[in-house]
């Protein structure tokens, strides 16, 4: 790897992937570059395995799809992070919370959780004995990318999975989850409680078997005032970070709360290592109200995907500008939406990875 700043013509020190050395404040070259939901229903060739296997659970839950889905975009792209092909919901079976993600419908919990009996029920999530396929996938996809790029697992946030399965699925008010936190908040407490448990060793697992660094999606923490995030929320993603820096303390953890432009100050009390920002708040402002201390990631509306060339290239660039140099890794705000021309999310790549500082 070569670095041509000034004209000169210096060796990067580091074999590992950019990816790492950027969050942890090394010098590097550019911002690396992966897109959340890079994997999915805009390429082509995902679509061609859903019309083979229709079932979502199918294509996530086998080792072989696994690896071949998240390879994907690997393959055309070379994003600087490859992420598991995987769900938030997925732990769910194995704390005995039967779901399904239907088309067209998205995710459905059969059984939503109202009271204490229902949260007596929800089981301590064992990764290892229900989701081996999870291990095996992440330590493939190590070996195939070598290196070249960080292997990424993730997990939803104890906020985030309560939500779907007080609520029963994806919902647009909010009011089940609502009525249990300021209604009976000792339950929706006692299962956030569990969530945070089963997340940490959860985390744990994916590092074990291969992942590099781990996201956390708390993507309905929009919906909290930030008196409920720091009720809610908060304390919970704080205990996961707290117990997973105690057994992997170089393990980088990114955290993408949604909407969260309210919250950026309370962000990085969880510990994180990165705040991924949506695209409601200014690259400049977000770094400069989240400190120096964290890396920050993202921000680029997906829609911008929808734009020109000369219009993705130029936000791009102005991103990168107002992220400065290091601690930033460029993502968009939220995932990719379908309907993304693939081609300008080659263009994207490409842009990204032309970048010099
Ligand atoms: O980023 C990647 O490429 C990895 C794949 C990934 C998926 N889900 C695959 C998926 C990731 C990181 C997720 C996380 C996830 N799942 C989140 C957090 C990220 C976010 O978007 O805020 C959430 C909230 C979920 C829950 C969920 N799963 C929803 C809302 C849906 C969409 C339902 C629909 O039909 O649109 C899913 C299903 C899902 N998970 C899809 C994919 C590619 C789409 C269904 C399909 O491809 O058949």
């Amino acid at each position: 790897v070569h670095c041509s700043l000034r004209g000169a013509v210096v060796e990067q020190k580091t074999t590992e992937p950019l990816l790492l050395s950027a969050v942890r404040g090394e010098d590097v070259e550019r911002p690396p570059v992966w897109l959340m939901r890079q994997a999915g229903r805009y390429m082509k060739s995902y679509q061609i395995i859903c019309e083979k296997y229709p079932s979502f659970r199918e294509r996530s839950e086998n080792v072989d799809l696994v690896v071949e889905i998240s390879l994907q975009p690997w393959n055309v792209f070379k994003p600087d992070g490859v992420i598991l092909f995987s769900d938030i919901l997925t732990p769910l079976s194995g704390m005995n919370i039967p779901f399904d993600i239907v088309k067209g419908k998205g995710p459905i919990i059969f059984n939503p959780i109202q009271s204490t009996a229902d949260v007596d029920e929800v089981k301590e999530f064992i990764p290892e004995a229900f989701v081996p396929y999870v291990g095996e996938a992440l330590t493939i996809l190590r070996k195939e990318v070598d290196m070249k790029a960080a292997v990424l697992g993730f997990v939803g946030a104890p906020f985030t999975l309560a939500s779907y399965v007080v609520e029963g699925g994806s919902s647009k008010n909010f009011t089940k989850i609502k009525r249990l936190a300021f209604s009976q908040p000792k339950v929706l407490h006692a299962l956030l409680d569990k969530f945070a448990t089963s997340m940490a060793k959860y985390i744990k697992y994916q590092a074990d078997n291969g992942a590099q660094a781990v996201q956390i999606f708390d993507s309905w923490a929009t919906e909290l005032s930030p008196v409920d995030f720091e009720e809610f929320s908060l304390p919970y993603l704080k205990r996961i970070v707290d117990s997973v820096k105690q057994t992997h303390p170089e393990l980088p953890l990114i955290l993408y709360a949604s909407g969260s432009g309210g919250l950026l100050e309370r962000l990085p009390l969880t510990g994180v290592d990165v705040v991924s920002l949506d695209w409601t708040v200014d690259m400049a402002d977000g770094r400069r109200r989240l400190g120096n201390d964290v890396a920050v990631q993202g921000n680029v509306d997906p829609g911008v995907l929808f734009g020109s060339k000369e219009f993705i290239t130029n936000r791009i660039h102005d991103t990168v500008r107002k992220a400065g140099k290091g601690k930033h890794v460029l993502n968009l705000g939220h995932g990719i939406k379908v309907g993304t021309p693939e081609e300008n999310v080659a263009h994207f790549f490409e842009v990204a990875k032309a970048i010099r500082y």
